[in-house]
C-alpha cells in the first residue's frame, strides 16, 4: 500500500486558507520544554508528524501530556528521564539533535541517534558542536550515536559563529538558558523562529536579549517557570499557498500570518506578477495577468529561504522568460527538479544554480517527493499541470503540510489521497 495524492490540475484557486503554527519555532520550543520542569501550555502546534514525533519522544523520556486540541498542548516534563531516549524515533527527524542542548542544559548530559530529516547532502554539526565545547560540553560521537556530558557542568561563553546556523544557534540558546554565567553568539541566525525560541524561554523567565540580531546575549538564570505559549504562524506553509495560487491564477485570503515574515517572499511574488495587499494579520494575493521569470538567491533571513526555492520552480518553468535560482545554504537541494522534468519541466543543473527556460506546458505524470519542500513543490506543479498527477512519498510532505487535502481542496483544488 502507498499514500498519494492524486491531481487534477488546471483549475485556479479562490477562497481562504488559515494558516498554522510554524514547525520549524514549534520543534525547538518543544525540545526546550525539557528545561522547564513545571506546567506549560503550548497554542497553536501544527498537526504534522514531525511535531507528533516530537511528542512521542518528549512522552517516552516521561513527560506527561494532555491533548486540550488538535493544535493545543499542555505538557509536563518533571519527571523526563535523559535514559529514556528513544533512539529510533531521534533518527527520524533533524530537530532531534536539539536533545544536545536542552539535554546538556536539564541533565548535564545528552544522548540523541544521528539526527534524520531531509536530505540534502551532507548536514553537518560542527557549528552545534562549536558552541556546546565552549559552554563546556563534551561530544563523544559514536556510531550511530551522539552522546554530550558536561563533567565540570556548563559555563556562559563567547562565540562568533562561522555561519549562522538556524540549528546550532538553537543548540547554543538551549545550552544557555540555565548555565551558569552569560553567553554570548555573535554570528547567530536571524529567523523567526529563533525569535519564537527566545521569547518562549523568556516567558518562562529566561534572561535572552538580541533574538533576531546577529548578536544574543543569554544570562543563565537557575530555573525556568511554566507559562502559556502561542507559536507564530508558518511563514512557509503561507508562501507554499502564494505561490500555488501564483502558478494556478486566482485569488486567495491568508488569515492568521505575520506579514513581516513574509518580506522575502513577496517580493519576488510580485516581480512575478502577483497583485499582493497585506493587512495586519492577513494578505490577499491574486494573479490574473502574466506570470513573469525572476532570479532568486536563497540566503539566511532576512534573505529568500532555502525552504521556499523549490516552490518557486514550478513557477519558473511556466514563466514567460524563465530565471534561475541560486542556493547559496544547501550543497544539494534540487534533487526534485528530476520530477519536475517528468512534468515537462525543463531545468538546466549549474554548479549550486539552477535555470529554467521558461515557457513550459505542465503535464500531469507519476512523480514521488524527494523531501520535504520539494513534494511541495510537486504539489504546486500538479496543481498547474494538464490531466492527472500522482504524486508518492507523501510523508516527506506530511512532515511539515497541515490538512494539506483539506486546505487545496476549500480553496477549488481536485486533490484526494489515494492508496494502492
Ligand atoms: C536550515 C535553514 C532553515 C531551514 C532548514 C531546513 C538557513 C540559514 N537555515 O536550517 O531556515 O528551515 O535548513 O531546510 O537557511 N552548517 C555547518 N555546520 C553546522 C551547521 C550548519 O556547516 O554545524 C551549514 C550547513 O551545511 C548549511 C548551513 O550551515 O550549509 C545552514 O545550516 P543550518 O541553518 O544549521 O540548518 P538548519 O538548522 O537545518
Amino acid at each position: 500500500m502507498a499514500p498519494h495524492f492524486l491531481i487534477r490540475g488546471g483549475r485556479q484557486l479562490s477562497g481562504a486558507v488559515r494558516v498554522g503554527g510554524m514547525k520549524n519555532a514549534a520543534l525547538p520550543i518543544l525540545f526546550a520544554l525539557l528545561l522547564v520542569r513545571d506546567e506549560v501550555v503550548l497554542e497553536n502546534l501544527p498537526p504534522v508528524t514531525d511535531i507528533e514525533t516530537t511528542l512521542q519522544i518528549l512522552c517516552q523520556m516521561g513527560a506527561e501530556l494532555t491533548r486540550i486540541s488538535p493544535t493545543a498542548i499542555r505538557i509536563n516534563t518533571k519527571n523526563a528521564d535523559p535514559d529514556a531516549v528513544p533512539l529510533n524515533l531521534t533518527t527520524e527527524l533533524r530537530a532531534s539533535a536539539y536533545l544536545l542542548g536542552a539535554g546538556l542544559g536539564r541533565f548535564g548530559r545528552a544522548t540523541t541517534g544521528l539526527p534524520g530529516g531531509c536530505d540534502f547532502g551532507a548536514r553537518p554539526l560542527d557549528q552545534h558542536f562549536r558552541l556546546l565545547e565552549a559552554l563546556g560540553a563534551v561530544i563523544a560521537p559514536e556510531e550511530n550515536l551522539l552522546c554530550a556530558s558536561a563533567p565540570g557542568g556548563l559555563r556562559g561563553a563567547k562565540l562568533r559563529l562561522d555561519f549562522p546556523s538556524v540549528g546550532a544557534t538553537v543548540n547554543g540558546i538551549l545550552a544557555a538558558a540555565l548555565a551558569e554565567g552569560t553567553t554570548i553568539i555573535s554570528g547567530a541566525a536571524r529567523e523567526p523562529h529563533i525569535v519564537d525560541l527566545a521569547n518562549f524561554l523568556n516567558a518562562c523567565g529566561a534572561q535572552i536579549a538580541g533574538a533576531g540580531t546577529s548578536t544574543i546575549r543569554i544570562d543563565g538564570v537557575s530555573r525556568l517557570h511554566g507559562t502559556r505559549y502561542r507559536i507564530i504562524p508558518d511563514m512557509i506553509e503561507a508562501g507554499t499557498y502564494l505561490c500555488a495560487v501564483c502558478g494556478t491564477g486566482g485569488g486567495l485570503r491568508l488569515d492568521d500570518i505575520c506579514p513581516a515574515h513574509l518580506d522575502p517572499v513577496l517580493l519576488p511574488l510580485r516581480k512575478m506578477g502577483a497583485e499582493i495587499a497585506v493587512s495586519e494579520s492577513h494578505l490577499t494575493a491574486k494573479r490574473t495577468g502574466a506570470l513573469y521569470g525572476t532570479v532568486l538567491e536563497t540566503a539566511p533571513y532576512p534573505g529568500f529561504p532555502t525552504d521556499m526555492q523549490p516552490q518557486f520552480a514550478p513557477l519558473l518553468c511556466l514563466s514567460r522568460g524563465g530565471g534561475r535560482i541560486y542556493e547559496r545554504v544547501w550543497n544539494s537541494r534540487f534533487q526534485y527538479t528530476a520530477e519536475l522534468e517528468r512534468m515537462g519541466g525543463r531545468i538546466l543543473p549549474g554548479k549550486d544554480f539552477a535555470d529554467f527556460p521558461g515557457g513550459d506546458r505542465l503535464t500531469g505524470a507519476r512523480v514521488r517527493a524527494t523531501d520535504l519542500r520539494g513534494g511541495a513543490a510537486l504539489v504546486i506543479a500538479g496543481l498547474c499541470a494538464e490531466g492527472m498527477t500522482e504524486l508518492y512519498d507523501i510523508r516527506h510532505i506530511e512532515r511539515g503540510y497541515p490538512q494539506l487535502v483539506e486546505k487545496l481542496t476549500a480553496i477549488g483544488a481536485e486533490i484526494a489521497c489515494g492508496n494502492d
